[in-house]
C-alpha cells in the first residue's frame, strides 16, 4: 500500500468546504461511482476489535423518504432534494456481546479466524468488555457501538468533502418513531 501524498493545503480545504447542508441542489445527483467511493471509506473505516457493529442503508426510495419526515424534523428539506440519504444504524445488545452469534460469525466467516485464534479474540473481547470497559447494560453496548458508528459517519463526510460533494449530519429525529417505522419498511 503505498504512502498517501495529499497535501495538508487540500486537506484543510475540505475541511474549510465542509458544512452542514441544510438543502441541496435536487437537480445534481451523485454516480454509482461517487456513492460506492463514499460507502468505501464507512467500510474502511475503524471499530473496536474490527467488528463493525453498524449497518448504512441508502435510502433512495421516494415513499420511504415521505415517511421519514414527520419524524425527522432535522431532514424534511433534506429528504426531499439530496442525492442520496444514508442511514447510520448501529448494532444493538446482544448483537456486539462477545458470545453473539454475530461477534461468532465475524471471526470464523468474515475474518476466517482459525479456532485457536478466535479463542484468543474471544478471550481479550471479553476482558475489554467486562474488565476494561464495563460494557454491562444493553444501553451502554449500544452507546458504544454508535460511537463507532460516528466515526465511520464523520469519515464519509470528510471523504465527500474530499471530493467536493456536499453533506448533512442529521440527528434531529425522534428516535423510537424511526425506529418503528424502519422496522416496519426495511
Ligand atoms: C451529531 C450532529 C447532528 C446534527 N443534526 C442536524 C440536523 O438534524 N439537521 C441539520 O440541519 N443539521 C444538523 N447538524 C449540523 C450542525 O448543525 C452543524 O454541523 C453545526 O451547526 C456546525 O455547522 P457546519 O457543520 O456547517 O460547520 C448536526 C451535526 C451533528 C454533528
Amino acid at each position: 500500500m503505498s504512502t498517501p501524498n495529499i497535501s495538508q493545503k487540500s486537506i484543510i480545504e475540505a475541511f474549510q468546504y465542509r458544512h452542514a447542508t441544510k438543502e441541496f441542489d435536487g437537480t445534481k445527483k451523485l454516480s454509482e461511482n461517487d456513492i460506492n467511493f463514499i460507502l468505501q471509506t464507512a467500510n474502511l473505516s475503524p471499530s473496536s476489535f474490527g467488528f463493525e457493529p453498524w449497518h448504512f442503508i441508502v435510502v433512495q426510495d421516494k415513499e420511504l423518504r415521505e415517511l421519514l419526515k414527520p419524524v425527522t424534523w432535522g431532514a424534511s428539506l433534506k429528504l426531499d432534494t439530496a442525492s442520496h440519504f444514508i442511514l447510520g444504524l448501529s448494532m444493538k445488545a446482544p448483537m456486539t456481546k462477545w458470545d453473539s452469534d454475530y461477534i461468532m460469525s465475524m471471526m470464523k466467516d468474515v475474518k476466517q479466524f482459525p479456532e485457536d485464534v478466535i479463542e484468543v479474540y474471544s478471550k481479550f473481547y471479553r476482558e475489554f468488555q467486562e474488565r476494561d470497559f464495563n460494557l454491562d447494560s444493553d444501553k451502554k453496548l449500544f452507546d458504544w457501538a454508535s460511537k463507532q458508528t460516528y466515526i465511520a459517519l464523520g469519515n464519509m463526510m470528510t471523504a465527500a468533502a474530499l471530493n467536493g460533494i456536499d453533506s448533512c449530519p442529521i440527528e434531529g429525529f425522534h428516535e423510537e418513531k424511526v425506529n418503528k417505522l424502519l422496522s416496519e419498511k426495511i
